[in-house]
């Protein structure tokens, strides 16, 4: 099949965007291995840059903008655009390094400041939430599409929801008060539950059921027992 690509491209960070268009005959593969037929051939002396590292759906280094819309390079076929047009561009969220590529540091720097990590002992309970929660690629899809995440505020959005709830549902009691209030301040306060970050999650994530749990474990349960007391 014949197929346009359409790729917003920039030097740098500081280089104005342009297009370009080029156009291969492929078969039906994935919009990742098109990139590598034109880097190989009608590119090789000015490749796309772009992240890639499992091609199997698992690292989310591959996340772009695909005809307008956040996905994995890796795990979108070209026989999903019949009219043979494909436009590539970096997700808008975050920095673009060049091309396609972008720095995703924010990401990770709000896992940081969020403490998602076990300090005691994982205690089993809640498996089927940890287990959902776990699938998350930290690629940066739900980010992109959710209205009230922005590079450096407050709210950390969807890719902090799914490694919090893995661990609020796996932490031991003593240990689940310090990622309850970072869970609170930097998710529950600033969700707006429009969840577009579910429906676009390439890892099929069910973040309402996620946020649901929760919810339930690190806002409801430690308000109802403080009223009681
Ligand atoms: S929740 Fe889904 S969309 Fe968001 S970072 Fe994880 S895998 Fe990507
Ligand atoms: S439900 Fe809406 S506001 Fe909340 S994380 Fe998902 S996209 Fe963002
Ligand atoms: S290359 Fe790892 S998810 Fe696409």
């Amino acid at each position: 099949m014949k197929i346009t690509f359409e790729v917003t491209r920039r030097k740098s960070a500081q280089d104005k965007p342009y297009t370009q268009t080029v156009t291969i005959e492929a078969q039906d593969t994935t919009v990742a291995e098109a990139l590598d037929i034109i880097n190989a051939g009608e590119l090789a002396d000015d490749p796309i840059t772009w992240e890639s590292s499992c091609r199997q759906k698992k690292c989310g280094a591959c996340a772009m903008l695909i005809n307008g819309r956040p996905r994995l390079a890796c795990d979108t076929r070209l026989s999903e655009f019949p009219k043979g047009v494909i436009k590539l561009a970096p997700l808008k969220k975050f920095p673009v390094v060049r091309d396609l590529e972008v720095d995703r540091s924010v990401l990770f720097n709000d896992l940081l400041t969020l403490g998602s990590w076990l300090e005691g002992n994982a205690q089993s309970g809640e498996t089927d939430t940890a287990y959902d929660a776990s699938r998350c690629l930290q690629c940066g899809c739900c980010l992109e599409v959710c209205p009230n995440f922005y590079a450096g505020g407050e709210f950390y959005g969807s890719a902090a929801l799914a490694p919090a709830s893995r661990l609020i549902a796996q932490m031991p009691d003593e240990e689940r008060k310090r990622l309850s209030d970072a869970y609170n301040g930097h998710f529950y306060k600033g969700c707006g539950k429009s969840l577009s970050c579910r429906d676009i999650c390439p890892a099929g994530i069910d973040t309402e059921r996620l946020m649901v749990r929760s919810n339930a474990v690190a806002v409801w349960k430690r308000k109802f027992r403080g009223k009681k007391k």
